[in-house]
């Protein structure tokens, strides 16, 4: 048995913040009991979390690993870490590798590479059609028995709604959502960054918000016909927000997530044409970030996700209308939240829910709560601690972040994945050497 002991305890899922231990035996929570009290007896460890906050293992539904076919961007082992690294016990990956995952050996192949690795737990979402280019519906089952959490054909909308009905219906029937990247490309094409005042004075093609927009009204739509679980990727725009707002109160069931890239950036980090803030989505002006705020206040969006999203220099550090699209997430999602608290701007519950506790309840998953019996995903982390962020501090094979020289609030300190110690005093730990 192994105690947590000394730290706050924040479990939005049952309603716990305090001062609380945590125990745990045979990789599950034993039990959470008052400071101090309890299960006398034989610990195996006693780890003091004094002035840290003890939190469920966090949960990301927008990971791009680019393994198989991208190697050299990431792999599942250096994802797996970045994951780990930033309080992540369990990441999703996105299906857009090369070949897409839209095959039951593909699945196999990254579960695998992800048990080798022994880091965080790797989920894989499914492509909606094969080779996500849109055509023909993917063999939806296989993939979910071999494992998929979830499906999408994230980078690119479903734009064949005849399709996307049929994948709902099927989806339906396997109890597991689609992940919507809603972006119609006929409205977006070419596009760089935000449509606005600013694209037009910096000489770049803009993406307009409706082009989110129009894809959001029909796949609510969707949803309210079949009754399957669609879920928003990325949601960039305030009437995206309206929209999935006004389902949700009509009791269409529908969930959605948004970056921290989104809650706490605007366009004006590309005013510079900083590649490293490029990514679609593109950031948005401030009054569309502060109605992404809201969105996660009250709960229309559930989940804060990274769209962790690894570019090597070549692709990113030419032209900003060449360059690719995405950032860095894993490592500096938490700590971005974590300012968020401080500044007041969200609960420490509702920040916390929405990394773990909702994004769990979206996608179905046994994680993100310190519930009793709940495989033991914990994060102790320490919220005082303050550093910046550097190239230096990234595990992942990219180096794509807009976040260098910021200053961060809160470093993961420990994490446990299954009952094991994988992160203690921010060293990587594996059969009990550091690795
Ligand atoms: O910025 C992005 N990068 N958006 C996407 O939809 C895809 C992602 C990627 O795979 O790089």
């Amino acid at each position: 048995m192994i105690r947590i002991s000394n730290g706050i305890v924040v479990d939005p899922a049952t309603d716990r913040d305090g001062e609380f231990d945590v125990l745990i035996e045979d990789g599950k929570i034993l039990d959470v009991v008052p400071r101090g009290l309890g299960a006398d007896g034989d610990f195996e460890r006693v780890i003091d979390a004094s002035g840290c906050w003890i939190i469920p293992g966090l949960i990301d539904l927008h990971v791009h690993l680019r393994e198989p076919g991208q190697e050299w961007k990431e792999t599942v082992e250096t994802g797996a870490l970045a994951a780990l690294k930033g309080g992540f016990t369990s990441i999703c990956c996105m299906p857009n590798t090369e070949p897409a995952i839209d095959s039951e050996e593909v699945v196999r192949y990254i579960l695998d590479k992800a048990a080798q690795a022994n880091y965080s737990r790797v989920l894989p979402i499914g492509a909606v059609t094969k080779a996500r280019v849109g055509k023909e519906m993917a063999p939806l089952s296989e993939l979910r028995e071999a494992g998929c959490v979830a499906f999408s054909d994230d980078g690119d909308p479903v734009y064949n709604a005849g399709i996307m009905r049929r994948a709902l219906e099927w989806a339906k029937m396997l109890d597991a959502p689609i992940s919507c990247h809603e972006e119609d490309k006929d409205i977006s094409c070419g596009g760089c960054m935000n449509e606005s005042a600013l694209s037009t004075r910096l000489g770049l093609t803009g993406m307009p918000k409706v082009a989110e927009d129009v894809m959001v009204a029909r796949d609510i739509e969707l949803a309210r016909d079949t009754g399957a679980k669609v879920h928003f990727c990325h949601v960039s725009t305030a009437r995206s927000v309206e929209l999935i707002r006004r389902a949700k109160n009509d009791g269409i069931p529908v969930t959605a997530e948004v970056t921290p890239h989104h809650l706490v950036l605007t366009e004006d980090a590309v005013r510079a044409y900083d590649t490293y803030a490029k990514m679609s989505p593109p950031l948005r002006e401030e009054e569309e970030r502060e109605l992404l705020v809201e969105g996660v206040k009250d709960g229309t969006l559930d989940a804060i996700a990274s769209d962790h999203a690894p570019h090597e220099d070549d692709v990113k550090k030419i032209e900003f209308a060449e360059a690719a699209m995405g950032i860095l997430g894993l490592q500096t999602s938490l700590p971005l939240m974590v300012s968020f608290i401080e500044d007041q701007v969200l609960t420490r519950k509702r920040a916390i829910s929405s990394l773990a506790e909702a994004p769990a309840r979206a996608f179905g998953l046994p994680y993100g709560t310190l519930r009793k019996n709940a495989p033991a995903d914990i994060v102790i982390v320490d919220p005082q601690k303050e550093w910046q962020f550097e190239r230096e501090d990234v595990v992942s094979k990219s180096f794509n972040s807009p976040f260098y020289g910021r200053t961060m609030k809160g470093k993961v300190r420990d994490v446990f994945v299954q009952g094991v110690l994988r992160l203690e005093n921010e060293e990587v730990v594996l059969g009990g050497q550091c690795k």
